[in-house]
């Protein structure tokens, strides 16, 4: 049976839709996104079922994470369609504010994440970061759910947001979900359809070159040799790369002796896409 899906966008419905299942003692998970829906984020919302009785997604395309030159105003907004996705994936509550609902007031308030909002993407977009958890930090607090769940292909992000929670004491548990990759490896992403149809197959280069750099680490090749042949093959097959590098898994630091998990890092530029991916492993 398909679930109705509930859509408001008035922070005091949603507090108070949330408020009535609380004391029903039922588990709440909020699965916060920017729209324009794919399989991807239905991972997300059939992994936060899994872990609560009702499930919230937000759709919201957060001002304060864009910079002044990238794709605020082109974002793709698909609402409707975000709804049809949402309710046949089994979402209860569909959250999706104006901007004026969620910054009715010019805000003069924004969280700074410190040094990790100036490395990888954050020295690429200034300020993205800060915005990204400011606006999290609205929704956690709105919707105050049980468990929130946040994708691994964004690494940088989820590792801010569970920064965020940790240390301004959150009482909720962050959830990582798996990439949801096309065939050919391309990581699912909003910004895919940026790209044609010859560039979609490109793009295949990131997570062929993200296997790459962990096999050739595990092989014992210094890590700025595995970095400089990436970015090599992602020039060599057309794309620009803002970086390519292997760091900590724990906190993104450059790799000293002994860490416990590495990460391999991409962040290229395509056509009018800007990607990222991912990919860790155990040491
Ligand atoms: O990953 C995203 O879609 C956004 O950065 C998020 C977490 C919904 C905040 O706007």
């Amino acid at each position: 049976m398909v679930t109705k899906l509930i859509t408001l966008s008035a922070i005091a419905e949603v507090r108070a839709q949330v408020c009535a299942w609380k004391k029903s003692a039922l588990r709440v998970a909020l699965v916060p996104t920017m729209g324009n829906l794919h399989d991807g984020h239905l991972s997300l919302v059939q992994l936060a079922r899994t872990h609560a009785d009702k499930v919230v997604a937000s759709v919201f395309v957060n001002p304060t994470q864009f910079g002044p030159n990238e794709d605020f105003a082109s974002y793709p907004r698909t609402l409707a369609t975000d709804q049809v996705l949402l309710e046949s994936g089994g979402c209860d509550l569909l959250f999706a504010p104006s901007a004026e609902e969620m910054y009715k007031a010019k805000p003069s308030l924004n969280i700074d994440v410190g040094p990790i909002g100036t490395i990888l993407c954050g020295a690429v977009r200034p300020g993205h970061f800060n915005g990204v958890a400011t606006v999290v930090a609205k929704l956690l607090n709105i919707v105050q759910p049980d468990v929130a769940v946040f994708g691994e292909k964004d690494f940088q992000q989820l590792m801010v947001i569970r920064q965020l929670v940790q240390q301004l004491d959150f009482p909720v548990e962050i959830i990582a979900a798996p990439t949801v990759r096309e065939p050919n490896g391309l990581a699912r992403s909003s910004r895919n359809q940026y790209l044609t149809s010859d560039e979609r197959q490109l793009a295949s280069v990131i997570y062929a070159t993200l296997l790459q750099m962990r096999d050739s680490i595990r092989a014992g090749k210094a890590i700025k040799d595995v970095e400089t042949s990436a970015s090599q093959a992602l020039l060599k097959a057309g794309l620009k790369p803002d970086y390519a590098v292997v760091r900590n898994a724990q906190d993104l630091e450059i790799v000293e002796k002994n860490v416990k998990s590495e990460v391999a890092l991409i962040a290229a530029r395509l056509g009018k896409a800007r990607l990222i991916d991912n990919l860790s492993w155990l040491c």
